[in-house]
């Protein structure tokens, strides 16, 4: 009647694939336990490691859960405890690790009314609390695990895509807090057609270096010529840490999700701890404060 889970953090968009790419991480995320109980309803008892409400719907975790529960019948209530351990506004999916997490957890204890792709919607309204945006790139791989795209929001279709087995990811979180909905708000609503043409063209050069375990085309792919630009000027030091990450053999790197953490990533797990070490050296040089994490991408 009770279940303890780990919420997995997330790299959206992944370069080439604003709002439709992301990637699951094995080791960093939240820790979240569920209890029925027999009260009707949903209440937040507990939140450790971040300030955040413990009003249902201030939190994203209660508005996901919510927007499941009007989809299914049930007698039963649920008290949520979160453990947090991802910050807030750090680009590694926060938000997502929560509302997933919660949806999850209350699915299987329902006894799995829902399939693991049925519950993306849910989680999404947790998104949405969060940015403003219905956004599924960290939300869908936290669920399914390893690499997702979106191929469609109307309607909803999520693909789950392969992950290479000797694929890692860097990530360097310098210690400050960028809000998805402020790095939204500096986005162009139109692109012109050439830089629409790379874009395409490389998230499908990327997206079938994951079935080929192809890494240097997964190499050659990983630019973002829409978004990194306009957002780079809210990362300190964006441009030297990612010059680190190459020089010291990255396959690629750029914002994850919409920063400030930058994440590269590397075949092989000395490789990226290696990369991790030369970002953080950009850091250092720098004096600023920042966390370090290398994953394996499950
Ligand atoms: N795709 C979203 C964005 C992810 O970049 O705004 C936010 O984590």
């Amino acid at each position: 009647n009770s279940i303890k889970i780990f919420c997995p953090a997330t790299i959206a968009n992944v370069s080439c694939g604003f709002d439709v790419l992301g990637l699951c991480l094995d080791n960093v995320g939240d820790e979240m336990v569920v209890r029925k109980t027999k009260e009707k309803g949903v209440v937040i008892s507990k939140i450790e490691g971040q300030k955040l409400p413990l009003e249902i719907h201030k939190n994203v975790a209660g508005v996901a859960v919510l927007e499941l529960l009007k989809n299914t019948r049930t007698e039963v209530g649920f008290d949520i405890e979160i453990y947090k351990n991802i910050k807030p506004g750090s680009g590694i999916g926060s938000s997502a690790a929560s509302s997933a997490g919660a949806v999850f957890a209350v699915n299987k204890l329902l006894g799995n009314p829902f399939t693991l792709h049925e519950l993306v919607p849910f989680a999404m309204k947790g998104e949405e609390l969060a940015s403003g945006a219905l956004h599924a790139d960290n939300v869908a791989p936290a669920l399914l695990g390893g690499f997702t795209l979106v191929r469609s929001y109307h309607p909803l279709d999520i693909i789950k895509l392969p992950a290479p087995d000797e694929l890692y990811a860097s990530i360097i979180h310098p210690q400050i807090e960028v809000k998805t909905a402020d790095a939204r708000s500096v986005l162009k609503q139109n692109i012109p057609l050439q830089t629409a043409i790379r874009q395409w063209g490389n998230l499908g050069g990327l997206i079938s270096s994951l079935y080929t375990n192809d890494y240097e085309l997964m190499g050659r792919s990983l630019h973002d010529d829409i978004v990194e630009p306009l957002r780079s000027l809210l990362i300190p030091g964006f441009e030297d840490v990612k010059k680190a990450a190459l020089h010291a053999g990255a396959l690629g790197s750029g914002i994850s999700g919409s920063g400030p953490s930058i994440f590269a990533l590397s075949k092989g797990k000395d490789k990226a701890t290696k990369v991790a070490n030369s970002m953080a050296k950009v850091y250092d040089l720098l004096g600023l404060e920042y966390d370090l994490h290398v994953s394996k991408i499950n």
